[in-house]
């Protein structure tokens, strides 16, 4: 059975004490934090843990994110904290920024896919914050999505893909950034960023400096011991995505030719772009701003494939800011098929 929790107006003591009181028993608790809906559970519990793999369907050698609410949990989470942590820290927690340390002993290597490091976040939302504190212990949790699908924004995607599954699901609404948060190795020197995400790489250079970009960041994935998450398919609809990328105005071209192409084959199109209208099967409008589009993405690709398209055209944007996090999930979202306008 699972407890959905209505949270949409606000955090409430009283009910967080039930969703807290799951995850001191090992259950699974989806909650909402700024990025994306997380699915958590007792991060140094690793029966607790094993579950959260289960459930997404999720490999095992690809680490979880640890949750915490108090900057001093790191400290008992992690060893050899660099002085980066402290200043990266200090500058964006509670935020969409995760880092990876080494791991201390406590920390279970099914949590980190037997990595000898941790990654961890401290998430900006109420709600995600009161579980930890609540229930007292660190959370891992991954986005709250089957192995392979989009990442939930809202708490109705959480229901499609978990409810039955999961003990409880807390609902707080729509989240704010809509992408998932960034991860920087801080185990290298420089460090390394391994997923853009809801904080831009501008801002955290402009805090410590040059950050190396990982390979996998805007090319095709490849098989790194490093960064596990990144060898895997993800953010994938049933439905082909493609990525038209170039000038704003080509690819506004390149769209409306291929929407015609594929219309006069009899092929469903849908179409995810920012601002002007197609004439497709199934239209979305992602937005103008960065932040905009990053915050529609994922619904967009799950509604979009609910409308039952064969074939999926999205524009492509500029890789900056959160454009970086958007072309990311983009061309995963593709298996990187991308037409250059
Ligand atoms: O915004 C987010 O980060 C959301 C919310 C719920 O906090 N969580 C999330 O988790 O996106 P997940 O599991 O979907 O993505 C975690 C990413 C994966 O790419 C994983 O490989 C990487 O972080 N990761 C985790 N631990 C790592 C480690 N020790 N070293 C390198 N990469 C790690
Ligand atoms: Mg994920």
């Amino acid at each position: 059975m699972t407890v959905v929790i209505n949270m949409r107006d606000g955090f409430d003591k009283r009910k967080i004490k039930i969703a807290a009181k799951f995850i001191r028993e090992g259950k699974l608790v989806a909650f909402p934090t700024e990025t994306v809906y997380g699915l958590g559970a007792d991060a140094l519990n690793e029966e607790a843990v094993r579950r959260i793999f289960e459930a997404k369907g999720r490999p095992a050698d690809n680490p979880l994110i640890v949750h915490i609410a108090d900057f001093d949990q790191l400290y008992e989470l992690a060893r050899d904290i660099p002085r980066e942590a402290k200043i990266l820290a200090e500058y964006f927690w509670p935020g969409p920024l995760t880092i990876v340390l080494p791991k201390k002993s406590n920390v279970p290597k099914v949590t980190t896919g037997g990595l000898d490091t941790v990654a961890i976040r401290m998430p900006a939302h109420e709600i995600a914050l009161g579980l930890i504190r609540t229930s007292r212990r660190p959370i891992a949790a991954p986005s709250a999505n089957i192995s392979g699908k989009p990442s939930p924004t809202l708490a109705e995607h959480v229901v499609d893909d978990f409810y039955g599954r999961i003990e409880c699901i807390i609902d707080g609404g729509e989240v704010k950034i809509g992408v998932e948060s960034t991860v920087l190795d801080l185990t290298t020197k420089p460090p390394t960023l391994l997923r853009p995400g809801g904080l831009p790489l501008e801002e955290i250079e402009k805090v410590i400096g040059k950050v190396k970009i990982h390979p996998v960041v805007k090319g095709k994935a490849v098989d790194v011991a490093k960064a596990p998450g990144m060898k895997y398919k993800h953010y994938a609809p049933n439905a082909q995505v493609i990525v038209i990328e170039g000038s704003r105005e080509r690819v506004k071209e390149k769209i409306k030719e291929l929407l015609n192409e594929y219309k006069r084959g009899g092929v469903k199109v849908g179409v995810m772009a920012t601002g002007d209208f197609y004439e497709a099967d199934a239209y979305i409008n992602l937005g103008n701003s960065e932040e905009e589009i990053a915050k529609n993405l994922f619904r967009a690709l799950r509604d979009l494939d609910k409308s039952g398209v064969d074939v999926i055209l999205a524009e492509g944007i500029e890789e900056k800011g959160l454009g970086l996090a958007v072309m990311n999930r983009l061309r995963k979202a593709a298996g990187y098929r991308i037409i250059k306008a």
